[in-house]
């Protein structure tokens, strides 16, 4: 998980990873790397000719006393200004629109991988990890170009032609001033592998927060009602405290530069007064040199500065960025498998031939399952809660594949065909329904995003929705919040099998789609599911036994195999596992109707 480095990926060096920002995109965008580049060197040029017009000033000036040179000089000086101003302003608009476009389509990759990854793996992570690494890849990727951008651009070109002047004028002096450099760059590198680790503890932090915040978000009710919001402001403020500390942390790093720097600097500036000084008084050298030196040492001291640091403020930063890549270099748990035949259905017969299944190894939760749903009827499924039920739902699926044995729709074997075409023909409906963003029609569309409006009301009404539909102001433009925070159980249920009939699938799966209604509304959701699954091949779970009295074959379902199986009367008539569930639940509840309770008893 987050906390640790995944150990099956690569890790990438810092240098790896920047190669892949830019390079992967470096031939898309080399006419405007080009022309970057170019404005680029246009303004660290005017920048270095200014400096070493100061000396010319000051020989004209003083030297030679010349005023009309040192005014044709001045108004040099203002275009030299005026031409590196648009230089950097064309300079930063293009790398920015390269940069903005490098981290959009590092978030496209991202979004298809998630998408291309099984159940399994979401069911280890908590989803506000991709949020952050979501978030964070963004934000540090702009960061990281802007940083390369402006420490290549316009610190390294400025740098280079302010040496440039400072060895011009004064060869010696400059060769004595770059002797700090070796001592900075040692110092550099240890502080640089401090801000990396510094960075990670700072993204778990901020991952944990998000994780407190969505949950307490998502189980606000719960939060309330049972007291937690000071348990869940304690959680969160153990991860703010811990992320301010790591920031404080990464403040006094990453500015343990500036001491070292200044005295490094000051230093400098001494040694250089030194011997200009004597150059000037005792060796009778030309004071314009002089000046030009001074100022290009002066310029070229800033971006040297940032330049220093440049490797701690990349390292910081290239965190997000590393979580971004974890995500988009793994391999597809999932992988698009559409080159494969498609599932081509004649009677929609679903059989299990002796499937096994594991979610973990050595806990077996399928063992030996056998059945078949025939063509048109409607099984169900029973039995105790974990006994596998679900489990068989998800493997037709195909949202995990079976350890052993075989599931067959009309004789093909599913992990043979394209995994798309076998859900394009299942409708499934849970019991919890998820409503996405958006209007109820929409979350109709879902189903089929091609239906006209004629078969959203037809398949609304079949649903017993249409009614409630129409009582809001909105109809069918009602917003559904995140989770249709504004409907009631039995509304978003409806909605769902709506959804579930605009699709028009030849097999319904249903997994106690009846469990969270109470008995009204899951009167009329069972209508709606009988004109559901009339004619398709039905496989249903009941929680409750009574829905299910009229299937066509039921399986009891008992720690992952099917113990018996037959049609309502003759298991009662029987006796045996069935009956007796069927009596366990007239007792404990009360909610079953009268007839079916006498026919129980009886
Ligand atoms: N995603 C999962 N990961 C690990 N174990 C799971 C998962 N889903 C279900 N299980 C386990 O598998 C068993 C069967 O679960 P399930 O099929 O949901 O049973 P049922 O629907 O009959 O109540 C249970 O022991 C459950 O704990
Ligand atoms: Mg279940």
């Amino acid at each position: 998980m987050a906390e640790q480095p995944d150990s099956n990926l690569p890790d990438h060096g810092t240098f790896a990873l920047l190669r892949r920002l830019f390079g992967d995109f470096g031939y898309r965008y080399r006419v405007r790397y080009a022309i970057a580049f170019t404005l680029m060197a246009i303004a660290a040029g005017c920048t270095a000719l200014s400096a070493y017009l100061i000396g010319e000033v000051v020989t004209r000036a003083f030297g030679d006393r010349n005023l009309a040179k040192v005014v044709e000089l001045a108004v040099i000086a203002m275009a030299l200004f005026a031409t590196k101003g648009f230089a950097m302003y064309g300079q930063a608009v293009v790398m920015a629109r390269i940069g903005n476009a490098i981290v959009a389509e590092n978030q496209r990759h991202m979004i298809a991988r998630l998408l291309d990854q099984g159940l399994s793996f979401f069911e280890v992570r908590h989803s506000s990890e991709f949020l952050a690494r979501l978030n964070a890849g963004a934000v540090a990727a702009t960061q990281v170009l802007g940083l390369v951008i402006r420490a290549v651009g316009r610190d390294l070109l400025s740098l280079i032609g302010l040496v440039a002047v400072m060895v011009y004028q004064e060869p010696l002096l400059s060769i004595a001033i770059l002797l700090v450099a070796p001592p900075v760059i040692y110092f550099m590198r240890h502080l640089t592998k401090r801000a990396r680790t510094v960075a990670h503890s700072q993204f778990v932090g901020s991952m944990h927060i998000l994780e407190t915040m969505q949950e307490t978000l998502q189980g606000i009710r719960i939060v309330k009602a049972f007291g937690l919001e000071p348990m869940m402001q304690e959680r969160a403020a153990r991860n703010i405290e811990e992320i301010e500390r790591a920031s404080n942390k990464m403040a006094r790093v990453a500015n343990r530069t500036s001491p070292l720097m200044e005295t490094l600097g000051g230093f400098a500036v001494a040694l250089m007064m030194l011997y200009s000084g004597y150059r000037v008084i005792l060796g009778g050298a030309n004071p314009g040199t002089f000046f030009s030196f001074v100022t290009a040492f002066l310029l070229a001291y800033e971006p040297a500065k940032r330049l220093a640091r440049f490797n701690i403020d990349l390292n910081a930063a290239m965190i997000g960025v590393r979580v971004l890549f974890e995500v988009v270099d793994r391999p597809a748990t999932e992988p698009d498998d559409s080159d494969r035949p498609p599932l081509v259905l004649s009677d929609a017969r679903i059989t299990f031939e002796d499937v096994t299944f594991t979610y973990r190894p050595d806990e077996p939760v399928l063992s030996g399952l056998s059945f078949t749903a025939e063509p048109g009827r409607m099984s169900a499924l029973i039995g105790p809660s974990g006994g596998g039920k679900s489990t068989v739902l998800s493997l037709i699926l195909r949202l995990y594949e079976p350890t052993g044995g075989r599931i067959l729709i009309d004789g093909q074997d599913i992990t043979q065909v394209a995994r798309g075409s076998l859900r394009r023909h299942i409708a499934y409906i849970g019991q919890d329904v998820f409503l996405f963003r958006g209007t109820i029609r929409d979350n109709i569309l879902f189903g089929r995003p091609d239906a006209t409006d004629d078969e959203i009301v037809a398949a609304a009404q079949a649903a017993s929705a249409h009614d409630f539909i129409m009582s809001f102001p909105s109809g069918y433009d009602t917003q559904v919040g995140e989770h249709g925070l504004s409907l009631s159980g039995g509304q978003r249920q409806r909605i769902a099998i709506a959804r579930g009939l605009i699709k028009n699938a030849p097999i319904i799966l249903l997994d106690e789609a009846t469990a969270a209604l109470d008995s009204e509304s899951e009167r009329q959701v069972q209508n709606a599911i009988a004109r559901l699954c009339e004619g398709r091949t039905t496989l249903t779970i009941a929680h409750r036994l009574h829905t299910i009295t009229h299937a066509d074959r039921i399986f009891v379902i008992e720690s992952g195999t099917i113990t018996e199986s037959g049609r309502h009367e003759e298991l009662l008539r029987r006796n045996n596992r069935y009956a007796s569930f069927y009596r366990h639940q007239i007792q404990k509840h009360d909610d079953i109707p009268p007839r079916a309770a006498v026919a129980a008893a009886g």
